[in-house]
């Protein structure tokens, strides 16, 4: 979910309407915003869309303050009923939060009998526990401590009281918040994003604090009453980075972005003597691991994959790759010394957040992999390494995945040299050719379109199959797939098919077989013979140098180590035409989140 706030002199529901835009990439179940003037507190929600809460807003209220919601449902069904901004019985208060509230049967129990609930949310209770306590005789702040107090897992929130209108309350634990400023305008957003229309001027909020949020001020203070005073930052990013331009959907600019990408991260970690250029700290964390655990979720679990081979082959460390809401609840035996690496594009996934967490507490390094500095694991970890993909705002992660592969590679190829393993690649050089080998992609579209159009547009299910590296782009690949356009699909390791899953093999059944790695081409040919045999409808993807006749695509060679970089762009193509031509929202698929916040 993502939130936002506006304090000024402007029009806060046009504000608050455009970031919350910014902000759908957290959710798109529904959305609603509250505006506060002189007759009181206007609430407005819708199910589904901001496009269609816009439909409801009434353009002709004014207002200068407000707080506003995009909603993925996590306790409640998607509804108007569910929708954010909630109020409390008495209407005097109304708030937006993002998160999960643990405790919230316990607490409805100890303090809200009697107390009659409008949703079916866990949100509602924070709302209702500031109408009780301030009954009780605290002040809208006293009552806002308290309740937050005793709440029990992760929020970010903010409140609006009736009897001020001129003041925001903001709250936040474990989910991201920062605060905006301006002259005589304050803002609050989940994302920096939703507020560059207003400032680029910003302020983090740590965990167990609140915010009392005026036009002129803006004061940090710890549940306990506490005040603090915190610097401001200034944001690094363009708001041109988030539009689209000319493109039809966000997903098409974003692989078409990849090229670039590689080529920034090549200047960004190179020095003046065309070195690797990495943090001495990070080196020495790397070195001094006996083993490294990658903690990720969906497409950065896949690149995470990859990361291992690259880890293990080029700088000779044991490394395992673990699903962060598997690891969270069922860790492994950890290694005497090990480092923690954490991969996330947002750097706000909830899943690795908490395994974050664990790891401090025994008392691991951890680094973070993500797009986003400055984002929570970011911030969290001892250590950052940045992909500088740019936003990424199509749900369907693509530059954000090679991005963090050509980071590992270079990290790898660091240690490596640090330690003295001997290696003849150099990362730098071969991700150039990456970029260029990404680029014939531009001129290969129509080809990948009719692939899309012919095999997967009425296609119930598809299979990916590859083998070594190739297999873990084949599980990136189905992903994609599923992700936008809803076809049942599944990456799969090329020998491991005929022990099961063949059975699903049936007439014009579409597998996409991948042959990048020289040594493993021929058998991957040999498993695509089996279903075709069965009926399959198959289509070669391959790389100069493991090249048939039959192949679909050919790629141009780059280094074995870097083949998931340029060989997930026809996968990635092929989702997106796939999707579109089954006429769903590419951009923003259903019942997904990019961000996803909660556990
Ligand atoms: C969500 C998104 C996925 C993404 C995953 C991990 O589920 O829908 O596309 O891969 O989160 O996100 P992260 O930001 O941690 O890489």
């Amino acid at each position: 979910c993502g939130i936002v706030g506006y304090i000024g002199t402007a029009d806060a529901k046009e504000i608050l309407l455009r970031g919350l835009e910014k902000l759908e990439y957290r959710g798109y179940d529904s959305a609603g915003i509250a505006i506060a003037n002189e007759s009181g507190i206007h609430v407005y929600k819708e199910k589904g869309r901001i496009a269609a809460l816009r439909d409801v807003v009434d353009t002709s209220e004014e207002s200068e303050v407000g707080i506003g919601h995009t909603r993925w449902a996590t306790h409640g069904v998607p509804s108007q009923l569910n929708a954010h901004p909630h109020q409390s019985t008495t209407s005097r208060f109304t708030i937006v939060h993002n998160g999960v509230i643990e405790n919230y049967e316990q607490l409805r129990r100890e303090y809200l009998e009697g107390v009659e609930m409008v949703s079916d949310t866990d949100t509602e209770i924070i709302v209702q526990l500031v109408d009780t306590f301030s009954k009780d005789g605290l002040s809208t702040e006293e009552a806002f401590r308290k309740t937050l107090s005793l709440l029990e897992g992760s929020y970010a929130t903010a409140l609006l009281d009736n009897t001020d209108r001129d003041t925001i309350y903001v709250g936040k634990n474990k989910s991201p918040l920062l605060i905006g400023l301006a002259d005589g305008v304050n803002v609050i957003a989940s994302d920096a994003m939703a507020m560059l229309q207003v400032t680029n001027e910003f302020m983090e909020i740590e965990d167990k604090e609140i915010v009392v949020v005026t036009r002129e001020t803006a004061q940090v203070k710890k549940l306990d009453g506490q005040e603090i005073s915190r610097d401001s930052y200034i944001a690094e990013l363009d708001s041109t980075d988030i539009e689209k331009g000319t493109y039809p959907h966000y997903m098409l600019k974003e692989i078409d972005e990849q090229p670039f990408v590689i080529r920034n991260i090549i200047t960004k970690y190179k020095d003046e003597n065309e070195n690797i250029k990495l943090d001495e700290e990070i080196r020495s964390a790397v070195t001094d691991a006996d083993r490294i655990y990658i903690i990720a979720a969906g497409t950065s679990y896949h690149s995470g994959l990859v990361g291992k081979e690259l880890i293990e082959k080029i700088a000779h460390i044991p490394v395992e790759t673990h699903i962060a809401s598997e690891f969270l609840y069922n860790m492994p035996l950890l290694s005497k010394k090990p480092l923690f690496i954490f991969i996330s594009q947002s750097g706000e996934t909830a899943d690795l957040r908490g395994v974050l967490v664990n790891v401090k507490e025994l008392g691991h390094p951890a680094l973070t992999i993500t797009n986003v500095p400055g984002s929570t694991l970011s911030r969290e970890a001892d250590y950052t390494l940045h992909t500088h993909a740019g936003p990424e705002i199509a749900v369907a992660s693509t530059k954000a995945y090679t991005a963090q592969m050509a980071v590992m590679a270079i990290l790898a190829v660091d240690a490596a040299r640090a330690v003295g393993v001997e290696i003849d690649f150099d990362p730098l050089q071969e991700l150039g050719i990456v970029a260029n080998a990404m680029e014939i992609f531009t001129e290969k579209k129509e080809v990948l379109e009719e692939v899309a159009r012919e095999f997967l547009s009425v296609s119930r299910n598809a299979f990916f199959i590859g083998r070594s590296l190739d297999y873990y782009v084949c599980m990136e690949g189905a992903l994609k797939l599923k992700e936008i356009s809803y076809i049942q699909a599944e990456g799969f390791a090329g020998g491991e098919l005929k022990h099961g899953t063949i059975a699903l093999i049936e007439e014009g059944t579409p597998v996409i077989g991948l042959a990048t790695q020289k040594d493993v081409s021929l058998n991957i040919r040999g498993n695509m013979k089996e279903v075709v045999a069965r009926g399959a409808n198959p289509c070669f993807i391959s790389m100069e140098g493991c090249e048939h006749e039959e192949d679909t695509v050919v790629m141009p060679a780059v280094h074995e180590y870097l083949t998931p970089l340029v060989s997930v762009l026809p996968m990635q193509i092929i989702s997106y035409y796939a999707a579109l031509h089954r006429g769903c929202d590419v951009d923003k698929p259903r019942n997904l989140a990019k961000s996803v916040t909660v556990e």
